[in-house]
């Protein structure tokens, strides 16, 4: 095994408890409440801190080294069909456009709230709907994230989910 150090502490952290977060709101809180203001406002500060890591932090956390890419995209799915293994040391092509989708729905899902909050939107019928509609839409995405977690832990032989724990990637060698 090759062991890759990959995701740096801050990577790890957010992820982590950008999942308790965006599980909280979306399953166990009272939207009409504070807590629920609260736990939105500490996810849309976590988006805003990624972005800035994906600017000035480590190697893969850098936006820089998982730019979206068509091209990239569909090779990705071409190693899928034909079963070429090839292990992504940083983000996969396909992962990217997902992260990509994911903080972009979540940036939609706490303007949106946020909004319902000030006397301009309050009550404004289309704004609640924005705010269900991309909550609806990312919890597709993270249905398909997690499944696409364990299919590529699978197929690549590599423990995703668990490199995101301890940041480390444990790539068989060929
Ligand atoms: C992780 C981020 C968030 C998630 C997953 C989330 C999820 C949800 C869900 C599932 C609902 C219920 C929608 C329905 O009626 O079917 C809702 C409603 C609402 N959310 Fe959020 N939300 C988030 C962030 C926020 C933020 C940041 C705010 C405001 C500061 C906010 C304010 C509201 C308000 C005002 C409602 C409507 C409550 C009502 O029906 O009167 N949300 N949200
Ligand atoms: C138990 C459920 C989850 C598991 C096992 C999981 C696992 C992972 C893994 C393994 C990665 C790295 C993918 C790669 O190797 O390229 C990742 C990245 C990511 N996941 Fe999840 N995830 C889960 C839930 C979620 C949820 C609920 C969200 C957001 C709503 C989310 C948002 C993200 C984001 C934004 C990244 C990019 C991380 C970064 O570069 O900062 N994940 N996830």
């Amino acid at each position: 095994m090759n062991s890759v150090p990959v995701w740096d502490a801050f990577v790890r952290l957010f992820h982590w408890s950008l999942v308790v977060g965006f599980a909280a709101n979306a399953t166990l809180t009272n939207p009409e409440t504070a807590l629920h203001h609260y736990i939105g406002y500490a996810v849309l500060g976590l988006v805003g801190l990624r972005l800035v890591w994906g600017l000035i932090g480590t190697r893969h956390a850098r936006f820089s080294d998982f730019r979206p890419s068509f091209h990239g995209a569909l090779q990705h799915l071409c190693d899928m069909a034909t079963g070429r293994r090839h292990v992504h040391v940083g983000h996969s092509p396909l992962g990217a456009l997902m992260i990509y989708n994911l903080l972009a729905s979540l940036l939609v899902i706490g303007a949106s709230g946020y909004a319902q909050t000030t006397l301009t939107f309050f009550g404004v019928k289309w704004v609640k709907e924005v705010h269900e509609v991309a909550v609806t839409w990312a919890e597709i995405s993270v249905a398909l994230h997690v499944m696409a977690v364990i299919g590529e832990s699978r197929r690549l032989g590599v423990n995703l989910a668990r490199a995101m724990v301890t940041g480390v990637k444990e790539i068989p060698r060929e």
